[in-house]
């Protein structure tokens, strides 16, 4: 199963014609309130691809709860593990341009009180895949991947947003996946990088699709899906749930980014994070208009 540690959003969506500029003001059409948070899109994205999921996070005593946890009730994701606090649900700012791409100003509230200690030790076995974003205090998300690999659970953690991470918890992470920005920050050659975790590192890139650097030295490059993108929010998180779904279903880290891809392809054909996420009957039906991965040695 997949438990995801992360943050729960109500996304206030207004579509722009284009993004503005430094002190610019431009006129947007009507906006929509919508469920988002990297953590609950990722588990959301990985439950409609077919893993059985459980979110652990917090979220205010407010209304935006309500619409924040909306999809993820509707498709099944286990939220016994939440926690309700005295702080606003967290609510991110979100403008689409017209191609696609966005501005985000996220206002973290009751993600800034989501604590490691919501997931018991039993939770954390081999049977686990654990999937982290840095949208929660960093601390607390490096503690529970130092838990769940001293008891053999699966550690993915998204470098999303791009914040410092101790370098020390590199060494308790299976897979880091990040997109060109979030990977530069890490100061370091992407190869090198990859071989120095449990089993590599994917970076995104977008419509040039990702590449993938494995701990054995070999790397391997998967396509993206052609698609005119309407709302690029949410995709990269599409990507991290459908690869960790894959995985926790037995497929090899080549079939499953696979999947990964064309899944976030998907994503990006509808406005919203979560309102576009594919399942998995639409996403292998993409795949059949996507190459496979080409490895590299
Ligand atoms: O990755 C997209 C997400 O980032 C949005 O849903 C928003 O809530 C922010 O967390």
């Amino acid at each position: 199963m997949i438990l995801v540690f992360g943050s729960i959003n109500a996304d206030v969506v207004v579509p722009v014609p284009h993004l503005p500029g430094a002190g610019e003001t431009v006129l947007g059409g009507d906006y929509a309130l919508l469920p988002g948070g990297k953590g609950a899109n990722q588990a959301l994205a990985a439950r409609r691809a077919g893993a059985a999921v459980a979110l652990a996070g917090a979220v205010g005593r407010d209304a935006f709860a309500a619409t924040a946890l909306g999809l993820l009730r509707q498709d099944g994701v286990d939220l016994s593990l939440l926690r309700a606090v005295g702080r606003p649900t967290g609510c991110a700012a979100i403008m689409v341009g017209s191609d696609g791409e966005n501005l985000i100003a996220l206002a973290p509230g009751a993600n800034e009180a989501a604590t490691a200690a919501q997931v018991a030790d039993d939770g954390l076995g081999p049977a686990v895949t654990l999937v982290c974003q840095m949208e929660v205090p960093p601390a607390e998300t490096v503690a529970l991947i130092r838990r769940a690999r001293t008891r053999g659970a699966r550690t993915m953690l998204n470098l999303a947003p791009a914040l410092p991470l101790d370098p020390a918890a590199l060494a308790d992470i299976d897979l880091i996946v990040a997109n060109q920005v979030e990977a530069a920050t890490l100061g370091e050659n992407l190869a090198l990088l990859g071989r120095r975790l449990r089993h590599g590192m994917i970076v995104t890139r977008g419509a040039s699709g990702a590449t993938a650097y494995l701990a054995d030295g070999g790397r391997f490059d998967i396509p993206a899906l052609p698609i005119e993108p309407v709302d690029t929010t949410g995709a990269g998180d599409t990507f991290v749930g459908v690869l960790a779904a894959g995985l926790d279903l037995g497929l090899d880290l080549a079939e499953a980014a696979r999947r990964a891809s064309a899944a976030a392809g998907l994503s990006c054909l509808g406005r919203g994070a979560q309102t576009a996420m594919p399942d998995r009957i639409a996403i292998e039906a993409a795949l059949i208009r996507l190459p496979e991965a080409r490895g590299i040695r």
